[in-house]
């Protein structure tokens, strides 16, 4: 039997993937005269964004929306919603051509479905077919995060909470591009310390949680007490979820998370995990990572070894225990708005929080 949480989790994403659903359709449609080579962008678009995905972001937006304001009196609180989640998948669109990861939610990443589709139809070489899934994939991510912006435009909101909208958005959008930059940068150095690691990861994943919660807000006329409650909490676990998305990207089961499980180990990521097994190290450890991390064609008996190294040395464990640590502080401080947040909805992102840093998928 499925739990209250469970429940409500499993509503809202249905609401959440029809307004995504009928949005991206409706983008489709109005893009059909230009012929088949667009229909087959934006059918590729919307199979990317609805094959799959947890939907935390809007659903961050929706909760909080109602944690202040109970029952949704905004006819386009959805579509809004949307915004974060086409934004977040214009970004992972990006990251993977990034990361040159080939697989996201059990599927192909963007640039690689391009990159064979040209290789099939044109029986195009290597260096072309490589060249066009690259070029594909900065058109869909830029795509996707223009149409993000535009479910704010046309969800028919009031002018000052559209700016709002608009403005947690690009912030959002903004903190993004300076985390992933950071973290660009990150790759070069040896020596990067867990305040570096967490700065980069508040910009890089935790904003997109913060601002979601705070537009939610915002359409709901949040005072400052509750605004402030959402930031720190949507900062705190944001920079949760990510260590467990680094414990997943190296310890995940593949068939559940729908991507690599040695992609962060083979790209030399500077994770929490790595950075804490260069603190906790042995020698003999160390030697290991110096060695492996990174290093270009990594067999998998080489991959099992870092993961070895991560376990053994204690950096899985410590990594956990910061993971934690956030999680309750996190909770805390949405506990301490005044007025206090709707009991059920306010259970609700406890509840959430707490699948964030616990998930497998
Ligand atoms: C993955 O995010 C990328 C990170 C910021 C770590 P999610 O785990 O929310 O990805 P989906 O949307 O559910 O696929
Ligand atoms: C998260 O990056 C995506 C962005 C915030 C741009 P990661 O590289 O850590 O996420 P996954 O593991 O590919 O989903
Ligand atoms: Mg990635």
């Amino acid at each position: 039997m499925m739990s209250g949480f469970e429940e409500m989790w499993k509503e809202e994403q249905e609401r959440i993937n029809k307004a995504l659903n009928d949005f991206l359709v409706m983008k489709r449609n109005a893009a059909h005269y230009l012929g088949p080579v667009h229909d087959f962008y934006y059918d590729n678009l919307r199979e990317y964004v609805m094959r799959g995905g947890k939907r935390l972001r809007p659903l961050a937006v929706v909760t909080a929306y109602k944690a202040v304001a109970g029952e949704p009196k905004t006819e386009f609180l959805y579509r809004a919603s949307c915004s974060f989640e086409i934004l977040h998948n214009g970004s992972l669109l990006h990251d993977d051509l990034i990361d040159h990861d080939e697989t996201r939610r059990n599927g192909p990443t963007f640039h690689a479905l391009y990159r064979d589709w040209l290789k099939e139809k044109a029986e195009a070489g290597q260096e072309k077919a490589d060249d066009f899934g690259m070029t594909m994939a900065i058109l869909g991510g830029d795509s996707l995060i223009n149409l993000g912006a535009e479910t704010i435009t046309t969800s028919q909101l009031s002018g000052d909470v559209a700016a709002k909208c608009h403005t947690y958005f690009q912030q959002g959008f903004s903190e993004i591009v300076e985390g992933v930059l950071l973290e660009m940068n990150m790759v070069l150095s040896d020596n990067v310390s867990s305040e570096t690691y967490l700065e980069m990861v508040r910009l890089k994943t935790a904003a997109l949680f913060e601002k979601a919660l705070l537009m939610g807000a915002a359409m709901a006329n949040a005072n400052e007490s509750q605004l402030e409650a959402f930031s720190e909490f949507g900062v705190k676990i944001g920079q949760a979820f990510q260590m467990q998305d680094d414990i997943l990207g190296s310890f995940g089961d593949e068939e559940e998370t729908g991507k690599s499980a040695s992609g962060d180990i083979r790209e030399g990521k500077r994770t929490m995990l790595l950075i804490k097994a260069l603190e906790l190290a042995n020698p003999e450890q160390k030697q290991v990572l110096t060695d492996l991390v990174g290093k270009e064609d990594m067999t998998d008996e080489e991959v099992e070894k870092v993961r070895d190294v991560f376990r053994e040395s204690g950096a899985l464990k410590s990594t956990e225990k910061i993971m934690n640590k956030l999680l309750e502080e996190g909770q805390d401080a949405l506990r301490k708005a005044k007025p206090p947040l709707k009991s059920q909805y306010l259970d609700f992102m406890l509840n959430l929080s707490r699948f964030l840093t616990s998930r497998a998928f």
